[in-house]
């Protein structure tokens, strides 16, 4: 079958087309045929070793691989049609549409997918594409807005980053969770976030987020324009600031955000199957909508990461692999 390969860490140019054996679903796997795969800032960071912060760079290359990359085929967004099950592979049958996210092996004609993973069927209103382009946001926005913030109804929060990868999914997620949202970019990603619910919005290039005054319930960067230094005076009695990027100096940045009443929240995304359930529900109640910057042909990957990498695009950049299901 016809794969994306990386076997060097590198700028787009490592990426290189190959023939690898099909893979065989073992128990509990199914074999899924790629229709469209999504091309996000985790697959950039894994293919160039770009893990932000000297600790974090040490402890990627020592996870993902010392000298060049373990995982050769990298993807984790990926919606498709199961062509074969494992034994034991509960809950999906032969044709069923899936969608969902799992660490590497999207980035081909077909991937092994654990069927108890982060993997859920595809609603009919979603094509493969729309699919593909909602696991890693969505997952990440509900992850660390619900479960790791606790962000209530009626709270205000702040995202800063508000038309990105994450948090173009942030700004629906919050606002779906009843929340008084106000978002940050630039002027011209400014209309796309009031469509997707912001109360308010912040054009970055006129205004710092550090200048920002609140006060806000939970403060959620997605970019790492704050720190909790440049955050607490903008939190409120009882705020929660989330970055989603940080390294060991957040530790000691945020080690009285205790005493000032505050909580810092540095965590890792953990990506579930009752996330992707929860994903689907949000799309059947109207609350949650693919956000799609560009699709790309498969042949074009490298076009794909270079947009990711500009750190400028709006919602997600999807990738056309197999030949994708373009409705229900
Ligand atoms: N901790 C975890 O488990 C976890 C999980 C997932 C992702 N992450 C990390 O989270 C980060 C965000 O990922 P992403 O995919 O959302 O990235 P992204 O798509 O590249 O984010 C771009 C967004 O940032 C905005 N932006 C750029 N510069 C800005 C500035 N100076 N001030 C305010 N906003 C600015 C852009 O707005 P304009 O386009 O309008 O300029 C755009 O909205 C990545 O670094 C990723 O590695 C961490």
């Amino acid at each position: 079958m016809k794969a994306a390969i990386t076997t060097t860490y590198g700028g787009p140019e490592v990426v290189h087309f190959g023939r690898i054996d099909r893979p065989e679903p073992g128990p509990g796997e199914m074999l899924v045929r790629v229709g469209a795969a999504g091309v996000t800032t985790a697959d950039w960071r894994l293919r160039a070793a770009a893990f932000p912060g000297a600790i974090s760079a040490v402890a990627g290359r020592l996870m993902f691989g010392v000298f060049r990359p373990r995982r050769h085929v990298l993807g984790s967004d990926f919606a498709g049609t199961v062509e074969a099950l494992g034994s034991g592979a509960a809950g999906f049958a032969v044709g069923d549409r899936v969608f969902g996210f799992q660490f590497g092996g999207a980035h081909a004609e077909y991937m092994i997918v654990k069927a108890g993973g982060a993997v859920t069927k595809t609603p009919d209103s979603l094509t493969d594409i729309e699919a593909a382009a909602l696991p890693f946001g969505g997952l990440c926005a509900l992850e660390f807005l619900d479960r790791f913030a606790k962000l209530q109804p009626g709270e205000r929060v702040l995202i800063v980053g508000a038309s990105g990868g994450v948090g173009a999914y942030a700004v629906q997620v919050a606002r779906a969770l009843g929340a008084i949202v106000t978002g940050v970019a630039s002027g011209d990603s400014l209309p796309l976030v009031e469509r997707l619910g912001a109360d308010h919005v912040v054009d970055y290039r006129k205004t710092d987020p550090a200048n920002l005054t609140g006060p806000y319930d939970v403060v959620f960067d997605t970019v790492g324009a704050l720190d909790y230094a440049s955050a607490a005076p903008m939190l409120a009695r009882g705020g929660r600031f989330v970055p989603l990027n940080f390294g060991l100096g957040d530790v000691w940045k945020g080690r009285k955000s205790g005493r000032n009443g505050h909580a810092q929240i540095l965590r890792v995304n953990g990506d579930t199957k009752e996330g992707m359930e929860r994903l689907t529900s949000m799309i059947a109640a109207g609350q949650l909508r693919p956000v799609i910057d560009t699709v790309y042909p498969f042949d074009d990957i490298r076009e794909a990461y270079a947009k990711v990498e500009t750190r400028r695009r709006k919602g997600a950049v999807v990738l056309e692999v197999g030949a994708p299901v373009t409705g229900g």
